[in-house]
């Protein structure tokens, strides 16, 4: 069953056909004016001016027409030509009865799905995770749950940085502490041990210390830039050494990203397209879409009107509309960050089913990259530029409006992070004095790594993707107010609603919509689909966010004005506890679309 929105905007439509206007003018939205009407169309005013006729004449045409309908309690004509539509009983306790019933819990799938891949998280082997992370993995994470279940095909992938610098500098550092390891022994061409070397203390450790000593001296940083060189031109010992690090590393970012309840389908990296970059180089070549320059390869991707030479004032020229070439390969023979996109988008496409389109769900600073790659792929026909997306996002700041740090002035590890949050939401849970008092140590952990989530996961996703947010866990983790833990406390409410009654013996039964409280509550629940549709669309969580929030604000409104399980009449309890239901249905599945558990009680 469709929603209310989307019945009467076809509603609406056919009526202006009817009188021979074109069917965009019945676009129909939830009122403005609750008080006045449900839901509004303001179409008559410009269907009116385009056909040079008086606007409030068009409006009393269209409702006329709408009166009868099924849905449609009444139709009246205010002001200028605004046509406020309230709809019926009926029709609101079939939209309670259907979120309750179907397994969409009031939402439908999309007619135009597509195969996805999404490309997120993006984690470095041996560096830690920053803020920034965490914004990729959980926008990421959520626009994989949302198409997925709007009917995309998705995969996902979280691509990891394991083919820079930074691993030259873990190779080199390794080496001066422990030079006899048998990776280091030119000659010695394998079989190589099955145990990692080091741990990922080790690796913790080893990367800032060599990253310091190469920032200081320059020798020490071209020792690092000579191991990647031969790593990356397949010395055996160094390429043994690349597989431990990456699964000492993965091991670690599996436990990181599923304390964020964060999955990948695919967990690839940039070393894993290396042995595609040598013919992806000669085909630029051999088709003339890159030149040769100094040694160095190089695609230029500017279009008309860009790169244009100016004269400053101070008679320096200046490029105007720059738009900078990629370096395919460098002078030393070497390939970066643009290269290994280009080889990944090849290795995509041989997957069995490839993409349509792809999303890159990664920080907005990186933006130019992208539009790099994704016109250079489009150059080179590896894939359409307009089916690529760089869906970018804002800093995580600290209190001083800067990209938060820690106290010590470094980065923030998402390991710490989530520490962080779980020490804070085990302090809020234990203040309120909130728990039941025969939770056992299991359950109580339980309850506060949930808490930790839904405090993390809501606080990056309610704000619009591409600002800046500031980071403020006191505030996160506060059980009132737009928080994640709210909305928890609001689901948990529902469900040892719903068990007392069934306790008591009170059983949930027909939905019946009567009050203004319930009315409002299930206009709240028709808004599900198109909360998900607009996400969706505009890959922007925080629409769901808003709708969420809203539906636990409804509910908190009707059991404010009602009693439930304490009604006297037999029916109009039963029909509040079925209403109870529907919203806890949408609110749990809600809530999972953006990653949040919510525990059986706290
Ligand atoms: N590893 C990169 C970083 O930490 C992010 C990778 C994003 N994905 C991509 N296909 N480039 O900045």
């Amino acid at each position: 069953m469709g929603d209310l929105a989307g019945t009467l905007g076809t509603a609406c439509a056919d009526a202006f056909e009817a009188i021979g206007l074109d069917r965009k003018w019945g676009a129909v939205r939830r009122s403005d004016r609750p008080e006045l009407a449900d839901f509004q169309c303001n179409g008559a005013m410009g269907a009116a001016k385009s056909a040079g006729r008086v606007p409030r004449d068009v409006a009393g045409e269209v409702a006329e027409r709408l009166a009868g309908h099924a849905a449609i309690a009444s139709c009246e004509v205010a002001g200028p030509g605004f046509l406020n539509i309230r709809v019926t009983e009926g029709a609101l306790t079939a939209r309670a009865e259907a979120v309750r019933a179907e397994d969409m819990a009031g939402a439908e799938k999309v007619a135009d799905a597509e195969r996805v891949l999404i490309d997120f998280g993006g984690p470095n082997v041996a560096k830690p995770m920053h803020v920034g992370h965490l914004r990729s993995a959980v926008i990421g994470d959520t626009l994989q749950r949302v198409l997925r279940f709007l009917g995309d095909d998705t995969v996902s992938d979280t691509h990891l940085g394991d083919w820079g610098l930074q691993m030259g500098h873990l190779v080199t550092e390794l080496y001066d502490e422990q030079p006899e390891l048998i990776y280091f022994d030119a000659e010695y061409t394998g079989p190589y041990p099955e145990d990692p070397p080091v741990t990922i203390d080790d690796l913790g450790r080893l990367y800032p210390q060599a990253s310091a000593k190469a920032k200081a001296d320059e020798a020490r940083n071209e020792r690092s830039q000579q191991a990647v060189a031969e790593l990356q031109a397949g010395r055996p010992g160094y390429r043994a050494l690349l597989k431990h690090f990456i699964n000492v590393s993965v091991a670690a970012l599996k436990q990181d990203y599923a304390f964020l309840n964060v999955s990948f389908d695919l967990w690839k990296g940039e070393s894993d397209v290396d042995h595609l970059i040598p013919g992806l180089v000669e085909d630029f070549k051999a088709r003339g879409l890159a030149r040769e320059d100094d040694g160095a390869v190089i695609v230029d991707i500017a279009r008309e009107g860009e790169n244009v030479p100016v004269e400053g004032k101070d008679g320096k020229v200046k490029l105007k509309n720059a738009m900078p070439p990629i370096m395919l390969v460098n002078s030393r023979g070497g390939t970066g960050y643009h290269t290994t996109d280009l080889a990944t988008i090849l290795d995509r496409m041989q997957m069995e089913h490839p993409p349509q389109r792809m999303l890159y769900v990664v920080d907005q600073r990186q933006a130019l990259h992208f539009e790099q790659v994704f016109r250079a792929a489009g150059k080179a026909g590896l894939f359409p530029t307009d089916k690529m997306e760089h869906i970018g996002f804002g800093t995580v700041n600290g209190p001083d409006g800067k990209p938060f740090k820690t106290r010590e002035g470094g980065v923030l590890r998402l390991a710490d992070l989530n520490g962080m949050a779980l020490e804070e939401a085990e302090k809020k849970i234990t203040e309120g004095g909130r728990l039941p008092e025969d939770m056992g140590h299991e359950e109580r952990d339980a309850v506060a790594a949930a808490v930790a989530l839904a405090a993390l996961r809501f606080a990056d996703l309610q704000n619009t993707r591409t600002t800046n947010y500031i980071f403020d866990l006191e505030r996160f983790t506060s059980f009132e107010g737009k928080t994640g833990p709210y909305l928890l406390y609001a689901a948990v409410r529902i469900k040892s609603l719903l068990r007392r009654a069934e306790e008591e013996g009170h059983a949930p039964g027909a939905i019946r919509v009567e009050s203004e409280a319930e009315r409002a509550l299930v206009l709240a629940l028709d808004g599900f689909g198109h909360a998900l549709t607009g996400t969706r669309e505009k890959r922007m969580p925080h629409i769901l966010c808003e709708h969420i929030y809203n539906l636990a604000q409804a509910f908190s409104a009707f059991y404010g004005a009602h009693p439930i399980a304490a009604e006297k009449d037999a029916d109009t309890r039963a029909s509040r506890l079925g209403l109870c239901e529907a919203v806890l249905k949408q609110l749990e599945t809600g809530l999972d679309l953006i990653g949040i558990k919510v525990p059986e009680r706290m």
